[in-house]
């Protein structure tokens, strides 16, 4: 099998999968299947009947992470505007939010765990939502002090790390809520555990966009936009590329 990828936090991920079997955990979904098993699994630890707000589910990681979050049992809402709402319930959200008319913070309570892909004011006011001792576990937000704790790096970063996730801190505190930053690790033995239930159908990756390799500067401005429903990839089947047009793997 000849396939390599390199994902990207937030932009399109470039994979070169000629001869890549499916269906499995492909390229186009190491980043978001990693990200959300960890963020769920590994640090909010989520039951069967707890419940989770993902925000921006109509996103990479929050289509991945609604369909991790009902495999483990959890009752799921998810945020998008209205029109991407029915690919939210299809799925598997139990509720949906229009986050263009509808304030989350003033209608969600009792929650679990918030999954944060926005950072700012989106990621201040979700502690509003959590059961006291919930967690906002955020891919966007400030970096907090158990990375600053765990990662090699000069004080003086640390203290950086420090001053700028004070904010975040003091409002979980004051809410007797946990703040968790994270940043995706690799782990072959996470993808293996995650390629059963992609495998059997049960969580299906979400693809908008592919690009060939010759349009990178669209695929990027395309993933630029935070308009982009489900992964936006780039795809390298020679060096040099295609001219094909982009297509849409929603469309198809
Ligand atoms: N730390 C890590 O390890 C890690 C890993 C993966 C990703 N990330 C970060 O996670 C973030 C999300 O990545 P992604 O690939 O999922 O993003 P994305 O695919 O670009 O998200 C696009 C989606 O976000 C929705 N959206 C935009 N603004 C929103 C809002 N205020 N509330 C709810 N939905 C909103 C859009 O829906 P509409 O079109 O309906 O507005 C669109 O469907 C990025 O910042 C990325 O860098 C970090």
């Amino acid at each position: 099998m000849k396939a390599w990828f390199i994902p990207s936090y937030g932009g399109p991920d470039v994979l070169q999968c000629g001869d890549w079997p499916e269906p499995l955990v492909g390229p186009q979904d190491v980043l978001v299947a990693l990200t959300s098993l960890q963020a769920m699994v590994d640090i909010a630890h989520i039951q069967p009947r707890q419940k989770v707000l993902i925000h921006a589910g109509a996103g990479g990681v929050g289509t991945f992470a609604i369909q991790l979050a009902k495999h483990l049992g959890a009752y799921v809402c998810a945020t998008a505007s209205q029109a991407k709402h029915p690919l939210l319930r299809s799925l598997g959200a139990d509720e949906v939010i229009d986050y263009k008319t509808q304030d989350f913070a003033q209608i969600l309570s009792g929650y679990d765990m918030v999954l944060d892909t926005q950072g700012g004011d989106t990621l201040l006011r979700s502690f509003g939502v959590l059961r006291a001792g919930g967690i906002v576990v955020s891919v966007a937000g400030p970096p907090d002090l158990e990375l600053a704790r765990t990662w090699p790096m000069p004080w003086y970063l640390r203290l950086g790390i420090r001053a700028i996730s004070w904010k975040v801190r003091r409002v979980a505190r004051s809410l007797q809520c946990r703040y968790r930053f994270m940043l995706m690790q690799p782990s072959g033995a996470q993808l293996a555990e995650i390629a059963a239930p992609v495998d059997g159908g049960i969580i299906r990756p979400v693809i908008d966009k592919v690009y060939a390799f010759d349009q990178v500067k669209q695929a990027v401005a395309y993933a630029e936009t935070g308009r982009a429903t489900g992964k936006v990839v780039i795809r390298v089947d020679a060096l040099g590329g295609s001219a094909d047009p982009p297509h849409s793997a929603l469309a198809a």
